[in-house]
């Protein structure tokens, strides 16, 4: 998508602006420079919001907090009494999260986790279901997040999968980074796996959608 339909895009959504995700951004790009592009764009926030709204979500698990661009769109889609358990593997850029999760009331509603997430993910409650879960973070780990999150998902419960098309590294046969191989080879699982269904969509870097179906 070029800059100018990007643009439309935004401006057709409703409401077409978004006064403290956009300030979060700003604040971002001030104190982390260009490591603000890990922020999800306004685009897929609203796409997460709408998902939380839409499939009644109360409890949400991140992994992959950052300065908390996703999950202040989720968060402020929760229910009052919902809660939000985000996992991120260092702390560095938790206070500019919080500034923001404050700024729109729902600071309350999530609770971070500091660690490695495959550790934290084994810590959660064997009770606890998961409605929807959010995965953005170390790209080699996707294979393992998906194993620890499926279990515990909810009977309708979703799980978002972010970056899946790497800025099309995927289908560069030349790119052989690591995060890449492993985007493709996590793709390639998902696809063939038995008693999920999934769907991939073009939404920011490529979303895959998963759902247990047995
Ligand atoms: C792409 S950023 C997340 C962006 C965030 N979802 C947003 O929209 O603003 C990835 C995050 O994953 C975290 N991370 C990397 N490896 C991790 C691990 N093994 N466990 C938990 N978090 C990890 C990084 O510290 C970073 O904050």
């Amino acid at each position: 998508m070029n800059e100018e339909l990007y643009d439309y895009v935004l401006a057709h959504a409703n409401p077409p602006t978004d006064e403290i995700s956009e300030r979060l951004a700003a604040t971002t790009v001030e104190r982390f420079g260009e490591l603000a592009s890990m922020n999800i764009g306004i685009d897929q926030g609203r796409f997460l919001a709408m998902l939380v709204a839409i499939t009644g979500a109360r409890t949400i698990v991140e992994v992959g907090t950052f300065t908390g661009m996703s999950a202040l769109w989720m968060a402020r889609a929760l229910p009052d009494d919902g809660q939000l358990i985000c996992f991120d593997i260092t702390d560095r850029y938790l206070a500019t999260a919080r500034e923001a999760w404050a700024a729109a009331g729902v600071d309350d509603r999530i609770d971070v986790r500091i660690g490695p997430a495959g550790e934290g993910l084994a810590t959660l409650p064997g009770d606890l279901r998961i409605d929807m879960a959010f995965v953005d973070a170390d790209k080699t780990g996707y294979a393992g997040y998906l194993d620890q999150l499926l279990p515990r998902m909810s009977e309708r419960g979703v799980i978002a999968v972010d970056n899946v098309l790497w800025s099309g590294g995927v289908v560069e046969a030349s790119d052989e980074s690591e995060a890449t191989v492993a985007l493709r080879a996590f793709n390639d699982m998902v696809a063939s796996r038995a008693g999920v269904e999934a769907v991939m969509l073009p939404v920011g870097d490529g979303v895959t959608l998963i759902r247990r179906t047995g």
